[in-house]
């Protein structure tokens, strides 16, 4: 609908360029740069070559969403972009993106949270966000339980994990299994055709005592190299397909089970899964069966959206203007550790401390982007 705020999101919190157009939940553009292939000889996203990258992919990613969407950048009711949590240099390059867009274009600015910003892009995929929301966002940074009962102001942390992300537990054992980086879209791949009770792996913090929605990869991690450096120091070969299967069956095993124990606990009837990791193949299907079980709706954004891209970063812009949420300031600045419970960063109350976005249109917004 016309009436709905028009929202441009830059993301780039780790190595993603992305750059978002939505209107209201309507996604209009997903423009995405990735630095991913200059880190693979590394093994993990290099801080610096990121920042880089995003620098060089700034602009030309901005020009291609917008043209993509079919939109004048004049057009925009605001500039959202991912304060934080990530990297922080990386960080830097987009907020200092977003504010010389919102300064020179005369638009209100705003900071959001990249963990709200991987719930609330499902409103593009499914619609509205059910209030309350049960989250589970697993990605190669963060692994997060989390209950929000209003995207724009409320996400109350249930349970995370206490030492590796899902993600980095894939990358690591795909390191491990020589496959190469990012690890797990072709774990995802060789898993397909092995055995996932092959071998049995640990399942991390899941005895009685253990707090119920934490989550622990590193014991896995331990577990899964010993085992593979066992069968090379006896000269077998390693069965990499049912290793890969066995390892994913215990991290989705635990995901899935803690997911839907915090929905029933909770009372909540639907749950979204989000984050690079929600592009698993058997973590969507073991959702969908379990949840299924219980009663539960469960809510996945196709994978382009689970990873990380602006669009979900516009879209929880979009729904920052549609509720009236205060705008950031001036001064808004990366935070490499943004709380979750901060889904965005409005400017302080004392007005004296931020400008005021009135002065804005005193700038020229004359050949901006000839
Ligand atoms: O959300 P994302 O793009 O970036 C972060 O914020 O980390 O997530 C990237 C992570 C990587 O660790 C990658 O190995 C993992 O998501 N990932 C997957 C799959 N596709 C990407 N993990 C398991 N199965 C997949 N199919
Ligand atoms: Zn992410």
């Amino acid at each position: 609908m016309a009436d709905e705020p028009l929202v441009l999101g830059i993301e780039t919190s780790c190595d993603e360029t992305g750059v978002g157009i939505v209107r209201g939940t309507t996604l209009l553009a997903d423009a995405v740069a990735s630095s991913v292939d200059e880190h693979a000889r590394f093994g993990g996203v290099v801080p610096e070559v990121a920042s880089r990258a995003h620098l060089e992919a700034m602009v030309p990613t901005i020009r291609r969403a917008l043209k993509d969407a079919g939109v004048a950048a004049s057009d925009l009711d605001g500039i959202s972009v991912t304060a934080g949590p990530g990297l922080a240099g990386a960080l830097l390059v987009g907020v200092s993106a977003a504010k010389a867009y919102a300064y020179a274009l005369g638009k209100p600015l705003y900071g959001v949270n990249h963990l709200a910003s991987h719930i609330c892009v499902d409103q593009l995929e499914h619609g509205t966000l059910p209030e309350p929301t049960m989250a589970l966002l697993v990605s190669g940074g963060h692994s997060s339980l989390l209950l929000s009962t209003d995207i724009t102001s409320d996400v109350r942390p249930l349970g995370a994990t206490i030492d590796d992300a899902a993600g980095e537990a894939f990358d690591k054992i795909a390191r491990v299994l020589n496959l190469g980086f990012p690890g797990g879209p072709v774990i995802d791949r060789y898993a397909r055709e092995g055995d996932p009770t092959a071998i049995a792996f640990p399942r991390g913090l899941t005895g009685p005592r253990d707090p119920a929605y934490d989550f622990s990869f590193s014991g896995l991690k331990t577990a899964v190299a010993r085992w593979i450096e066992a069968k090379r120091a006896a000269g077998e070969e390693v069965p990499v397909r049912d290793v890969s299967a066995s390892f994913q069956e215990a991290v989705v095993d635990v995901l899935t089970r803690k997911a839907v124990k915090a929905c029933k606990d909770e009372g909540v009837d639907h749950l979204m899964i989000g984050g690079g990791v929600a592009a698993n193949s058997r973590l969507r299907a073991l959702a969908q069966e379990r949840c299924e079980r219980a009663g539960i709706r469960l809510r996945v954004p196709r994978p382009k959206l689970c990873t990380d891209n602006g669009a979900m970063v516009a879209a929880l812009g979009a729904e920052m203007v549609a509720r009236g949420r205060r705008p950031s300031s001036w001064g808004l600045s990366a935070d490499s550790s943004l709380p979750v419970t901060d889904p965005h960063v409005p400017a302080p109350d004392d007005a004296s401390a931020g400008h005021s976005h009135e002065h804005v249109h005193e700038v020229s917004k004359e050949n901006l982007y000839s």
